[in-house]
């Protein structure tokens, strides 16, 4: 991760007591524990004082998170450290002293993004890049000082190091080389790990082999390119089931595996990823055809999300992501609050069943803090109507909502130039009547409606078949209009065949379109909005600044406004608890 500019001012730190097994629920109702000159501070998800993703990973049943902080505080270009949290549960979080921070040549001018790696026997590894005098980024190594201790608060660095570095030989741009992935193990019992760069404007996942974790050899070919995608940061390969939802060690290969690449896009601050497969003979991975590199491809989130990183967590066996949320506000608005920067909640990951793309889900440990459930069923949307669901805390809720469409009559027809989702929902917003759409959820809405963010869909007609479009739109989100209120967009990918059976059955009997497909989950926590459509396949992040709708004044709806009536088949909504998060 290079560039920290326009983020952040200094930062609140708030301390939390660790108290047996690590989870503190408040028991009072969900909101009083957020100050109240702090509308935008969240209540359940991870705030570190800033910042994006180094290793997490799972070591005796602890959860351990590292990721990059400033610590001399107002500057955004200060001295990077690797600041320590840890987590029974991945919600609630203990903070501990900084792992990492600045003490030799080779790391002297910053402790950049790096990962864990467990070796064999359960020592953690991390691997990190290093800023040295000249200010060229090397590749470094750390152990654990005391392996009894399960919170490993102290940490050794390699006499080794820099283990990976620019040279004259290798041709390595000395800033542009960064970001170590987690290593895996080959076939022939060599360590590999992966760094991000570029050449030109070509994206580089650079491959480094070792047999002791200690002497790396860079490879003649790098794992993959791309041309035109530019600098590649935060790289992140594994292994997918193709079938099931379990997560798999990160050295598994085999046929019963597909392989992920994701890669942070610099140019463009998306995390981006393809499906391929791995040849770990000839240590190169090759994206399925049809896979697109570059900005178009497929995204993790679809608003904001970067910097991103998985681990496999040997103790639920599932692979679980974690992304870093950008402020989208203005350098000045940060600074007065005090912070900048949010974790996503982190979500379990896999191969969705057509092999085409992955599925993202909260952690199911989230619904510890789902408190004052509200359940509707049946209800009728009309056309221009707007529900309220009352009864929970909108400023802190999470919400699973699922439609049932009886009639496509009214479904638009494609526009051949519609090729980019995003502009497609900033021109045909919440506020643009459609025929089949949009309709949704009105998440942190002022009572007169001025103020809301909308998540929805719009169901469109293409020759024989049905595109669903999932749109969050900010654009009346806050009356402060210095904030930026993009509107971010995707098509939801469904399963032609299995649109015909429904279509099928829809027509002749009213069928529900199953609950995963057409469902759209929000967990809105003051001043963000995760979205979560057709069961996970399309997922997008927002940031919000109301003004009105802060705190208890902050509403939640359902609307349509379509041509077309459609029904609400179930809608559930829970208040959430706070979290002890930094
Ligand atoms: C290592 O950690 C264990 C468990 O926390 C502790 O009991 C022990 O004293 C530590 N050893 C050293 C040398 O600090
Ligand atoms: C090396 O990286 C720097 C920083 O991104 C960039 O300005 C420069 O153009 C790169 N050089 C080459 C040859 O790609
Ligand atoms: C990348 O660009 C180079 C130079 O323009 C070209 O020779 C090469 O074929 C391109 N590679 C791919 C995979 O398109
Ligand atoms: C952070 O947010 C700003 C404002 O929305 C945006 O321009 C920038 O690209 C974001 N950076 C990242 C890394 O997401
Ligand atoms: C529905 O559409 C009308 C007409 O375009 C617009 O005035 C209204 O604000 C829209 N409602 C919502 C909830 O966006």
């Amino acid at each position: 991760m290079l560039n920290m500019a326009n983020s952040n001012g200094f930062f609140l730190f708030f301390f939390a007591l660790f108290v047996g097994h690590g989870i503190m629920m408040l028991q009072s109702s969900a909101l009083s524990s957020v100050p109240a000159n702090q509308p935008y501070r969240t209540g359940f998800h991870f705030q570190p004082p800033k910042n994006w993703i180094n290793g997490v990973m799972v070591y005796k049943g602890v959860y351990h998170l590292f990721y990059q902080y400033n610590p001399n505080g107002v500057k955004a270009d200060g001295i990077k450290i690797w600041a320590h949290s840890t987590s029974k549960d991945l919600v609630n979080w203990t903070p501990h002293e900084p792992a990492i921070y600045p003490s030799h040549s080779y790391d002297i001018k910053g402790c950049w993004s790096g990962s864990a790696t467990l070796l064999p026997g359960g020592k953690p590894a991390v691997l990190y890049t290093g800023i040295d005098p000249y200010r060229r980024q090397v590749q470094n190594l750390a152990f654990p000082k005391n392996l009894s201790d399960p919170y490993l608060k102290e940490w050794i660095k390699s006499d080794k190091n820099p283990l990976m570095q620019p040279t004259t030989k290798n041709h390595i741009n000395a800033s542009s080389f960064r970001d170590p992935t987690t290593a895996w193990l080959g076939p022939d019992k060599k360590w590999r790990v992966v760094i991000g760069s570029k050449v030109n404007n070509q994206g580089l996942a650079i491959l480094f082999k070792s047999e002791d974790f200690l002497n790396w050899f860079q490879s003649k070919t790098p794992l993959h390119s791309a041309n035109n995608t530019g600098m590649w940061e935060c790289p992140d390969f594994y292994p997918v089931l193709v079938k099931g939802r379990s997560g798999v060690d990160t050295s598994l290969n085999g046929p019963f595996v597909k392989h992920v690449l994701k890669v942070s896009l610099d140019d463009t601050k998306h995390d981006l990823y393809t499906i391929g497969s791995y040849d770990s003979v000839k240590d190169v991975y090759t994206p399925e055809q049809g896979c697109i590199e570059g900005d178009s491809g497929l995204k993790y989130d679809y608003g904001k999300y970067y910097a991103s990183k998985t681990f496999f967590d040997s103790v639920e066996k599932r692979r679980i992501l974690t992304g870093w949320i950008n402020e989208s506000s203005r350098l000045a608005d940060d600074i007065k609050k005090g912070w900048s920067g949010v974790h996503a909640i982190p979500r379990k990951v896999w191969l969705a069943e057509n092999g085409k793309q992955l599925v993202q889900w909260p952690i199911a440990e989230l619904q510890k803090l789902r408190t004052n459930h509200i359940s509707l069923a049946d209800i009728l949307l009309e056309g221009g109507s707007v529900t309220e669901v009352s009864g929970v805390t909108a400023a802190q809720v999470d919400v699973e909502v699922s439609f049932e469409i009886k009639d496509f009559k009214k479904a638009e027809v494609v526009k051949p130039s519609w090729t980019n989702p995003q502009l497609l929902c900033s021109q045909k917003g919440a506020s643009v009547e459609g025929g089949l759409g949009p309709f949704g959820v009105l998440v942190l809405a002022s009572d007169d409606l001025k103020e809301q963010t909308a998540v929805f869909f719009r169901i469109f007609k293409d020759h024989d078949k049905y595109v669903v479009l999932m749109c969050s739109d900010q654009s009346r989100s806050s009356l402060n209009q210095q904030n930026d209120k993009a509107t971010y967009g995707a098509f939801l990918d469904v399963d032609i065949q299995q649109q015909k059976l429904s279509l099928r059955s829809l027509a002749s009997n009213f069928a529900i379109y199953s609950f995963s497909e057409k469902c759209i989950r929000a967990i809105i926590d003051h001043s963000i909005v995760e979205s979560f459509g057709g069961g996970g396949k399309v997922c997008i992040t927002a940031r919000v600044y109301p003004t009105l709708a802060i705190h208890k004044a902050a509403h939640l709806y359902a609307f349509n406004n379509g041509t077309q009536s459609i029904k609400i088949a179930e809608l559930n909504a829970w208040s959430m608890n706070t979290a002890n998060t930094n």
